[in-house]
């Protein structure tokens, strides 16, 4: 038996990371989170337990942990994050910035932190957190999206520092592109069902090993460059 946690569960990427391992039976316990539970009806059906999070709220977040309380957790699928209108240099604002950061970057580090304790207690150690290629400065053709691809870089520094930090412990920290799917954020132009996206992440989740602690995968389980 395998215990997930999944932020932003109620739509999109969270939503079918829930459906697809809800038809797992007995062999997953779900916990899926989101910012209105009384407006998470499906999500509500498929899962073991709804929690409430708004991962831009540190109040939110200990909340986050006393929901959980000494349950081990055995996979977290940091998923919840938002995308950003500012793409040009001409439109960008701190506002802007803070609140993107704060929600891509900052948040999983932090919910890692509060539920560290249960990450310990749990069998698979696993913190699967879902980046962009945007945020690859490597692949960076295109510029524009200021805040989105800066805040997913930044994702991607934080969690390899994690996977460092967490390594001697078993833990196994990486970061996932989930392709261009289509949800609210992806629009209806993008390339994968989010059927397909969410498919090829768990055949990820489901082969990492420790070894893998601190890479950056596509979602078909090739590597992208940082
Ligand atoms: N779709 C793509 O093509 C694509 C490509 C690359 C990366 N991604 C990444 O994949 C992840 C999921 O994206 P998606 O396409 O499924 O987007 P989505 O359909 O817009 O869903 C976003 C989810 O994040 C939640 N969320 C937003 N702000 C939050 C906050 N402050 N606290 C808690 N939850 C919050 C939303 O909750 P509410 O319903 O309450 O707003 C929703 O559940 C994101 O990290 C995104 O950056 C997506």
């Amino acid at each position: 038996m395998t215990t997930y946690l999944i932020t932003g569960a109620n739509r999109g990427i969270g939503l079918e990371f829930a459906r697809q391992l809800s038809r797992r039976g007995t062999d997953a316990v779900i916990l899926g989170t989101a910012r209105d539970p009384a407006g998470a009806g499906e999500l509500a059906r498929l899962v073991h337990q709804v929690i409430p999070l708004d991962v831009s709220d540190e109040d939110s977040i200990a909340g986050l942990s006393a929901a959980v309380g000494d349950r081990p957790i055995d996979v977290l699928i940091n998923n919840a994050g938002v995308g950003s209108e500012q793409r040009s240099i001409e439109g960008l604002t701190l506002a802007e910035l803070n609140r993107v950061f704060t929600i891509n970057a900052f948040a999983p580090m932090l919910v890692v932190k509060s539920l560290l304790p249960n990450l310990r207690a749990g069998n698979r150690k696993s913190v699967f957190s879902i980046t962009s290629q945007l945020g690859s400065i490597a692949n960076n053709k295109g510029g524009s999206s200021y805040p989105y691809r800066a805040s997913k870089t930044a994702l991607n520094q934080l969690s390899a520092s994690l996977a460092n930090e967490l390594r001697a412990e078993g833990f196994c920290c990486v970061v996932t592109h989930p392709g261009w799917v289509r949800t609210d954020m992806g629009g209806q132009n993008a390339t994968l069902g989010v059927d397909e996206s969410v498919r090829s992440m768990l055949a990820i989740i489901d082969r990492l090993r420790a070894e893998d602690s601190g890479t950056f995968f596509n979602y078909d389980g090739t590597t992208l460059p940082w």
